[in-house]
Order: structure tokens, then sequence, then C-alpha cells
């Protein structure tokens, strides 16, 4: 089926053209993984290792066969939900209240296809852009991370949601603030620590609450891949921060700021509620009153704060801005922490799976042999 009739509204033109800018640039300079090369570069050679190890395959992988409610995808409480609890809520039947989940898990899940081409785009300019051979082969493993992201999200949305939702217009304007930068550094900063930061944290939300296996291990996989790309990010940037000006650190804070603001606006979900009949002004005072809502706004911060801490962007004016956003103390996070278990939490759903399926087939093995003594 078209994709074009399964979005709610009209996404417009099937194409988007952000112009590029900045030099294709090539090295001459050759190493590969395992070579004792003394340039000091080995954990980007190993983590270029790691992520051709670690790929796998969604059509094997994941059990598409699991269903989903549409009018339920997630199971989350309705708390979640920034009518709940308001009389348009009171109001709604629980028919029109499957519809809204179902809108607004569409609209989540989209905002994450959206941001997965968004990452492969990037990845690939990195490969194109950055100077060293270590760092393009590590973006290349990248770039085939974010296309199976991708994949899985619009089969998910496409199969199991049946319906589909635009790009926000926040996100958009990051990506294309990210990839009209020539500086080579701006997509890392764009996308692998404000974009994916924010994604990362939502991921980790909806895998920790939802009841339903299909997304639980869709998000779990996804973010066992997302831990290396985080890692490659942080190892980039702040090698290469060290060497740069103030007022060159501070048009990177600058950046950084404004890229916080989109994302918090980026996660209204407004245009779900104008869907239902519910002037924007509106929806965006549901959002900002609900309780559930102000305390995922600011986890959703939790993997951003720290990374940008870490790789040395901490002037007063970024300081201040993360203090109006109350989400100053998430600087403290221990993000090594945080990326250990999302590996090993789908180590684990993969374990359990194996587990199944091995006494599954043990039942029927079982089953024949009682089958053949009986003479059947
Ligand atoms: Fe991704
Ligand atoms: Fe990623």
């Amino acid at each position: 089926m078209s994709t074009r009739e399964l979005y709610v509204q009209d996404p417009g033109d099937s194409r988007w053209t952000v112009p590029a800018t900045g030099a294709a640039r090539f090295t001459w300079e050759a190493m590969y993984p395992g070579e004792k090369n003394g340039s000091g570069r080995d954990r980007l050679l190993a983590l270029y290792q790691k992520g051709k190890d670690k790929q796998w395959d969604a059509a094997t992988r994941i059990d598409w066969d699991l269903e989903v409610d549409p009018k339920d995808p997630l199971g989350t409480p309705d708390e979640s939900l920034s009518l709940y609890g308001t009389p348009h809520w009171d109001r709604m039947t629980e028919r029109d209240r499957g519809d809204l989940r179902q809108h607004y898990a569409a609209w989540q899940f989209s905002q994450f296809l959206h941001g997965e081409q968004g990452a492969m785009v990037c990845a690939a300019r990195i490969v194109e852009s950055v100077p060293d051979l270590d760092a393009k082969f590590y973006s290349a493993t990248q770039t085939m991370d974010e296309a199976r992201h991708a994949e899985i999200y619009a089969r998910f949305l496409k199969d199991k949601i049946g319906m589909l939702y635009p790009v926000n217009d926040s996100l958009k304007a990051l990506l294309d603030d990210t990839l009209a930068d020539s500086r080579w550094d701006m997509p890392y900063l764009g996308m692998q620590v404000l974009i994916e930061g924010l994604a990362l944290a939502a991921f980790g939300m909806i895998r920790d609450t939802t009841t339903r296996p299909l997304p639980k291990r869709i998000l779990a996989y996804v973010m066992q891949d997302e831990a290396r790309h985080v890692a490659f990010g942080r190892m980039a940037l702040r090698d290469y921060y060290r060497q740069l000006t103030d007022v060159e650190l501070r048009e990177r804070e600058e950046f950084v700021i404004e890229g916080c603001h989109l994302m918090r606006d980026r996660l209204r979900g407004t245009e779900v509620l104008e869907n239902f009949g519910i002037p924007p002004a509106e929806a965006a005072e549901f959002t900002e009153r609900s309780e559930f809502l102000r305390l995922f706004r600011k986890l959703l911060f939790s993997r951003i704060v720290p990374c940008v801490k870490d790789i040395g962007l901490w002037g007063p004016r970024l300081q201040r801005a993360y203090l109006d956003l109350g989400v100053f103390d998430l600087g403290d996070a221990n993000l090594d922490l945080l990326m250990a278990q999302d590996e090993e939490l789908a180590e684990q759903l993969d374990a359990e799976r194996f587990a199944a399926e091995e006494s599954a087939r043990t039942a029927e093995v079982a089953d024949a042999i009682a089958r053949g003594a009986a003479g059947d």
C-alpha cells in the first residue's frame, strides 16, 4: 500500500531537499582494526569492529507475527495522554479514546521514523566530510544501522498501527540547521547529541512502560545500536572541542541552546490534538499542565544534558538555559551506566526468546515421542 494513503495529514511534496555545503574529504592514511598504528585511535577502530559484529536483521530477530491492537498499540497508561483528566477526555467515548491512542502512537513513532532517516543522512554526511578514515569506517556502519532502524519503524507504523504523521516542524527545523551547516562537527552535535539523545530517552521511556512485546523488543534492539552511536559522538567531539577557542565553543553552545528549545517544542504533540478539534493554544496548555508530561519532558533531556557536559560544552549561558528548562541537575547522570543497561536489556530479551523457543521445541519432541509410543 502507498504510504501516502496512511498519512493522517498530507505530508506535502514527497521529497524534501536540503542544499548541502561543505567539503568531501579523502585521506591516504589507511588503517584497520587490530593494527598497531600508535595513533591512539584504537578506540574508534574498536567501535567500528563492534559496529560490524553487532549488525542484525529485523526480518529474523523480530517476530512480526506478534499482534498489536492499533487502538492501543503500546498499552501505556492513559495518564501519558495530555488530554487525560480534562473535560474533553471525560466526554470521549471508549472508541474516541482508542482513536486518540492510535493517533498518539502513530505521531510518536512517525517522528522516530523521520528522525532515523535524518540520522542515516547525517551519518552518511559524516562519512563524506570527517577527515579521518577510522571515523569514516565507523560512520559507514552507523549509516547502515540507521537504515535498519528506519526500515523497522516504517514497518511497525504501516503494518501494525496503520497510520503515519508528517515530520514535526521543530524536528524538521533542527534537521535543516544541522545539515545546512558546513562545519564538519555540526552533524555530530545536532544529530548524535541532540536529536538522537532525545530520541533515545523517548525510546527508553516507552520501552520501559509498554506492556506490548513487539514495540518493547523493537525499542530495546534499536537502543542497543544507539549506545554505540552516542559513544562515537562523545569520543569525536570531546577530542575536537578541546582544541577550539572560547568563541568557537560559545557558538556551539548557542546551537545547543537553540536545539534544546526546538526539541522541547517538538514534544508537545499538539498536532495530534488538533486532529481531535482542539485549538493549538488549548492543546499546548494541556501538555504544560499535565503532571505526567512535565516529568516526561524533563526525563527526555536525561541523555542530552550529561552528554553535552561531557564533551566540554558547559559555559554559563548553557548552564543558565538548562536551569530555565529545569534539567540542569541531569548533567550528573551516569551515561556509561545507562548505555551498558541498554545493551544488557536487549541481550536479556534475546535470551528469553531463545529459552521460550527451546522449551517449545522440547515440548514438540516430547509430544511426538508420546504420540509414537501410543501408536498414533
Ligand atoms: Fe537510529
Ligand atoms: Fe543512531
